[in-house]
């Protein structure tokens, strides 16, 4: 029993790296459950930033072991991108890093496909990464999809099976240009050979290092609010972000799970198009993005800001199965001299206590107001410490979630963690 999930509750950027890295320090094997290259995952150590997007975010221990589960989907380019960008860094991963077999590859074409989609003016705009994330899943769900594991059995036929559809798709439903077989079975040998001696089972391999007592960190990628299945559709990802996608996307039997901590911003940030009850538009909401520094991790887009949303975490709660809750970038709210706090939502005259399904965009939030502390808590080492609003906010979010908040994050570093 030593499996903690790290989830995220909002919509993403929650600050689950910062969180990952700072347990990560006693754990064996970090692994990544699902989402691909979409993810932009930072971790600050003695002020130097580093960031992930396919590797798991606790790489810089020099021990721990780093797993892309089968649920993940695999750019060879970004892979190997962030693989050179480790050795320039001084990172060992020789050794440390393994991948499914079962793991979807993110090819050339799912990158221009998503993009020329976004781009389409008819159709709706979804504010992806570009990074073919949606195209891939769609094609592991269509069953046609070429999984890690064929790159060493039988390439050849599976690979020109599926060229042959996605050229037809790419020619006449889109205009792009066609594939060639011969150029991408190449790229796909050179890849293979390149990180064959990280290939493995993962569902045996991880079965065996908890049998014998080795700890296992699940990291998510995204929020709850971008689950396919739970989140706000179509304004989503493709994968299940939340505990049930932890499950399938490692192969990790439920009964091994022990914690799952939900990381929640102390307010609320979303990048792309979608409804956000609680956002602000104005110059508020400038202030909040440039005291958190919201800009994104992967795409570089300015993330939209609001306040705190409680019917948000408390979905979250409920459908991960939360026995935590990390309050992060705390910090970024001690410029405000009172923090609005959404409690409920109005929807069609009528006040409704859960996080809807539809209808999200005509949601009026229900607010009420605790007072700002105005003073800088970033360096501060203990609860006790923190000004007595500081701890009321604390404080109300926890009773209005009712669920306990076990860790506080006061900024970037990892020092500047406290345990509640
Ligand atoms: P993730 O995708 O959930 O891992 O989050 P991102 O890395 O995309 O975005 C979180 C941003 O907030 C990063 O720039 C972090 O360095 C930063 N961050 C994390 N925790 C804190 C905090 O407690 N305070 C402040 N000021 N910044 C934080
Ligand atoms: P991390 O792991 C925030 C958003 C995109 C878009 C929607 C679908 O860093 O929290 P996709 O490219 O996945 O098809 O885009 O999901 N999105 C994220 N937003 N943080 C992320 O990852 C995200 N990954 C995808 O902006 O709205
Ligand atoms: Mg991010």
């Amino acid at each position: 029993m030593s499996v903690t999930i790290v989830v995220g509750t909002q919509w993403g950027d929650e600050g689950k790296a910062k969180i990952i890295d700072y347990l990560s320090e006693n754990i064996d094997i970090i692994a990544r459950y699902q989402g691909g290259a979409n993810a932009g995952h930072t971790v600050v150590v003695k002020n130097k930033q580093y960031i992930f997007h396919l590797i798991p975010s606790g790489i810089l221990y020099p021990n721990t072991i780093c797993i892309l589960g089968n649920g993940v989907v695999i750019d060879p380019k970004a892979f190997l991108e962030e693989l050179d960008s480790l050795t320039k860094e001084n990172i060992h991963y020789e050794g440390r890093i393994f991948i499914s077999d079962a793991c979807h590859i993110v090819l050339p074409f799912h990158k221009l496909i998503d993009a020329h989609k976004e781009n389409l003016s008819e159709g709706q705009k979804i504010g992806t990464t570009k990074r073919g994330i949606g195209i891939c899943y769609a094609d592991k769900m269509l069953r046609i999809g070429i999984r890690i594991g064929d790159l060493y059995y039988n390439l050849e036929e599976r690979l020109q099976n599926y060229i042959n559809i996605k050229n037809k798709e790419l020619k006449y439903l889109y205009n792009l240009p066609e594939i060639s077989y011969e150029e991408l079975y190449k790229e796909l040998k050179d890849f293979a050979e390149r990180i064959k001696s990280m290939v493995i089972h993962t569902p045996t391999y991880f079965e065996k290092a908890l049998k014998e007592g080795k700890s296992i960190l699940l990291e998510g990628a995204q929020g709850t609010a971008l689950d396919i299945d739970h989140g706000t559709y179509p304004f989503v990802t493709s994968s299940n972000t939340t505990t049930g996608g932890a499950l399938t996307g490692t192969g990790i039997a439920y009964h091994y799970i022990e914690n799952v901590y939900g990381i929640c911003k102390a307010y609320v940030t979303r990048v792309g198009e979608g409804p956000f009850p609680t956002e602000l538009k104005g110059e508020m909401g400038e202030e909040l993005r440039k005291y958190g520094n919201e800009y994104g991790a992967t795409t570089g887009r300015p993330r939209r800001c609001g306040w705190f949303d409680v019917e948000l975490v408390k979905h979250a709660g409920r459908i991960n199965g939360l026995t935590g809750l990390v309050l992060t970038k705390l910090d970024v709210l001690s410029h405000f001299d009172t923090i609005p706090v959404a409690i409920g939502y109005e929807f069609e005259n009528n006040k409704i206590d859960y996080f809807p399904s539809y209808g999200l965009e005509s949601c009026k939030p229900i607010y009420e107001y605790l007072p700002g502390w105005k003073s800088d808590i970033s360096n501060i080492k203990s609860y006790s410490e923190l000004p007595a609003n500081c701890k009321k906010y604390i404080e109300k979010l926890q009773e209005w979630t009712n669920i306990p908040i076990k860790y506080i994050s006061l900024g970037p570093n990892r020092s500047q963690t406290l345990v509640l």
